[in-house]
């Protein structure tokens, strides 16, 4: 088995950079989705929910940096174009949404498609060790689910 210079196998690290690329995507659109509820929402919880939604979004911001240089130090290319991100993405669009329980609702259907992708990637960076990739996806993961679990309760969802 060929390795690189972090000791990693090449073919299934493109391969985990391609995967990486798809969740670069989608958190994208997850983003953007932060973004509109953040400007649309209206009615009587409009200052908890308008800065909550900025606080995802910082967060969101963060994250798809780690992943575009997650997949720099693998020696992937990070997509950088919205043609890319739309081509790769699986997330609901949300377009206008003003409602708080719909704008809620976005925020559980996103993270629900993020970690359906994230557990994907989790599962394959195990296979090949590849531990950095497999902490990335682990922290994400436990918060991401943490903030469902949150999202559900404001909605008083049982889970
Ligand atoms: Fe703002």
């Amino acid at each position: 088995m060929k390795t690189n210079i972090l000791g990693l196998p090449v073919k299934e690290s493109e391969e985990m950079a391609q995967d990486l690329n798809v969740l670069l995507s989608n958190f994208q659109v997850y983003y953007q989705n932060l973004r509109g509820i953040h400007w649309n929402i209206r009615g009587k919880r409009f200052f908890e929910l308008h800065v909550k939604f900025e606080e995802l979004y910082n967060d969101a911001q963060l994250k798809v940096d780690m992943v575009a240089e997650r997949i720099l130090t693998i020696g992937g290319n990070p997509l950088h174009t919205f043609e890319d991100y739309i081509k790769h993405n699986k997330l609901q669009v949300g377009k206008s949404i003003s409602n708080d329980e719909k704008a809620v609702h976005l925020i559980i259907e996103s993270l629900s498609g993020l970690l359906k992708i994230e557990r994907e990637i989790l599962n394959k960076s195990d296979d090949i060790n590849d531990e950095g990739t497999n902490a990335l996806m682990s922290d994400f993961i436990s918060e991401q689910e943490k903030t469902v679990w949150m999202m559900r309760a404001w909605a008083e969802e049982s889970l």
